[in-house]
């Protein structure tokens, strides 16, 4: 297991926080584990409030593991406390974004849980997924769904993104957006 601390001024009160990749497999035939449970009941609170993903409300054991486990190149939660008080705060996955050639684009999802927000935990995680990104051999990073009305807009632009494609009438009637960022200024993978 891959995991890392982040401790950064404003997440001092909750004893900073904790990264930790999940190694989710072939997961198709086992129940999942604790981690893996805590992330899909926090995507689901984020998708029953309706926030920045294509799905119209909570997904069952089988789509989580479709959409967040299966073929998913890394996996990485956050959280908070320890033992029995751990609490998942957000979590990102990366995927390459297409196949063969264009593969050395990689594609991201992230999300911080409601009460986490605005603290600088979401841009904490792009960051640091942009660097496991360029570690693990991608050179680019892209963005194939973010609603127009999305606030994180002003994040990905302020991590260098470009809006470099619209979509038109994608989700209920309403534009998507794809950024890109090259990875290049990124240390190059060892
Ligand atoms: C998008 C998302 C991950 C951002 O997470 P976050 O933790 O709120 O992100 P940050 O705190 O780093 O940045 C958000 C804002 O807080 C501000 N901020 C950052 N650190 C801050 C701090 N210490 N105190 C106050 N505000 C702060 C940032 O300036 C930013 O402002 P902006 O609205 O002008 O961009 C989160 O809103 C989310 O999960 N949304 C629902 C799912 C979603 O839309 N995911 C993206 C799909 S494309």
């Amino acid at each position: 297991m891959t995991s890392g601390e982040v401790t950064i001024g404003t997440f001092v009160d909750a004893g900073g926080i904790r990264l930790v990749e999940l190694h989710p497999g072939e997961v198709w035939d086992r129940p999942l584990g604790d981690e893996e449970r805590a992330l899909h009941a926090a995507f689901n609170e984020v998708l029953a409030a309706g926030e920045g993903y294509p799905q119209a409300g909570p997904i069952s054991r089988d789509e989580f593991v479709a959409y967040w486990l299966t073929g998913k190149s890394v996996v990485m939660t956050a959280w908070t406390g320890s033992g029995d008080s751990n609490e998942l705060v957000g979590a990102y996955y990366l995927q390459p974004n297409g196949f063969g050639r264009a593969a050395h684009v990689a594609n991201g999802g992230y999300f911080v849980s409601a009460p986490w927000r605005n603290r600088g935990l979401g841009g904490t995680l792009l960051d640091h997924s942009m660097t496991v990104a360029r570690s693990r051999g991608f050179d680019a990073l892209q963005f194939n769904f973010v609603f127009v009305d999305n606030p994180a807009r002003r994040l990905y632009r302020r991590k260098g993104f470009r809006e470099v494609g619209r979509v038109p009438e994608v989700i209920d009637g309403a534009d998507v957006l794809i950024l890109w960022r090259s990875l290049a200024d990124l240390s190059p993978p060892v």
